[in-house]
């Protein structure tokens, strides 16, 4: 049965975009915001947040006419319409999404890797309202926290219309373990709504899947179907794609079945408030930015250094307010899948590097060099994130 959706074959009927979008490739479109406009809010504005596409951005022509199927290891599969969709207790979650290439220009300088190439900005911050996807598994027969269903499903494929090049014109498809997925903890959820509004187009309208903590990846957009399988998702992106990959693997000696799919993104920190190269004036330095850990993992700490590494300061966090102070793991106050934004100064007086790097609960630091965690595909970029500042004294 058709979901409704259409799946475009050429760019003619893409969606219009925010002018101060970067765009790293036109088709598919990938655009990301300046840094600086991450800063502005705690929930980044839809217009601006970065959009990572595979191919043309499907259609629906006709609403009513959209389903979402709900089959594989089930007893009685499902067609599901918006209107069932929306039947069922809605929730919402504030969650970063990251796309696993966030800072993929950086590591490229060290030793070209293959894709698009994003500066700091494949990260957003939303507030995302739908339905939980445990609870939709439970009207197929699935139990919440259920690792393997009563048919043998041990994972849960989400299935799109957009027509791919690296899956030689087929959908966007990706998976996630059924643990998770009927987890009413992990917040998975599929999404109809992105800050309070309908979803757009870019964003996976009308509906989406999004796994809090985890790589954007397997947060699947347009979806068509939700299959209940044995093993994890054959398609390209969880088999040839999106694995991390060590150093010492290159495109003649890669085996992609030596690597798990990439699920959870580690520990990761950027400045935003200046560019890579900056010239200031000797004098206080205010220094913005943002942290975020995967799986659910708060922000202990982020250190800051306005001397390249010699010494460090430890920057104040915040979620939603500036008042309010974020205490990591607080779960009154703070948000468990959402960045934080923080705010560091000192004087500086001659030329230096100014650095940050992250602590997450779980004591996990990124790593000081982006040339240990190189790997040909250019993803996870976690390493310290520096900026140059030249300082010159204007009246010197
Ligand atoms: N879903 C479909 N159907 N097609 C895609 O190309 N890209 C994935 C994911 N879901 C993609 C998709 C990737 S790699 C990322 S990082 C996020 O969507 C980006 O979501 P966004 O464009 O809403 O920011």
């Amino acid at each position: 049965m058709s979901s409704g959706l259409r799946a475009p074959s050429n760019y003619s009927e893409e969606p219009s975009r925010h002018p101060s979008l970067t765009v790293n490739s036109q088709e598919p479109y990938n655009a990301e915001p300046p840094r600086s406009v991450l800063l502005a809010s705690y929930v980044t504005p839809v217009d601006l947040f970065y959009k990572r596409n595979h191919g043309p951005v499907p259609v629906l022509d006709d609403i009513e006419r959209y389903r979402v199927s709900v089959c594989g290891l089930v007893e009685k599969p499902l067609q599901l319409s918006m209107a069932d969709i929306r039947k069922l207790p809605k929730h919402t979650v504030t969650a970063t999404l990251q796309c696993a290439g966030n800072r993929r220009t950086a590591m490229s300088k060290v030793k070209p890797v293959k894709g698009v190439g994003w500066d700091v900005s494949a990260i957003g911050n939303a507030i995302w309202g739908g339905a939980k996807l445990a609870d939709v598994l439970e009207l197929v027969g699935i139990s919440n926290f259920t690792s393997v269903s009563p048919l043998g499903g041990k994972h849960v494929e989400f299935v799109s219309v957009d027509m791919c090049k690296e899956e030689n014109g087929g959908p966007y498809k990706s998976s996630i373990p059924l643990i998770q997925a009927s987890n009413l903890d992990a917040e998975v959820i599929l999404a109809y709504e992105m800050n309070g509004e309908p979803l757009n187009r870019d964003h996976g309208f009308p509906l989406r899947v999004i796994v809090p903590g985890v790589i954007g990846a397997r947060s699947v957009k347009w979806l068509s179907s939700i299959n209940i399988i044995e093993h994890e998702c054959q398609g390209f992106f969880t088999q040839r794609d999106y694995k991390m990959f060590p150093p010492t693997v290159n495109w003649d000696n890669i085996d992609w079945s030596t690597r798990r799919p990439q699920m959870d993104f580690p520990v990761q920190s950027v400045i935003c408030s200046l560019e890579e190269e900056n010239k200031v004036k000797p004098g206080k330095i205010v220094v913005h930015g943002y942290a975020v850990s995967g799986g659910g993992r708060g922000i202990e700490r982020v250190d800051v250094s306005f001397d390249g590494g010699e010494t460090w300061v430890e920057a104040i966090r915040h979620q939603k307010s500036t008042e309010d102070l974020y205490v990591a793991d607080d779960t009154s106050s703070c948000d468990k899948w959402g960045w934080v934004l923080f705010k560091a100064e000192a004087d500086v007086s001659q030329t230096t590097e100014i650095i940050t790097k992250a602590v997450d609960i779980a004591g996990n630091v990124q790593p000081e060099n982006v040339g240990v965690i190189w790997n040909l595909r250019g993803i996870l970029n976690t390493s310290w994130h520096r900026v140059r500042v030249e300082v010159k004294d204007p009246n010197l």
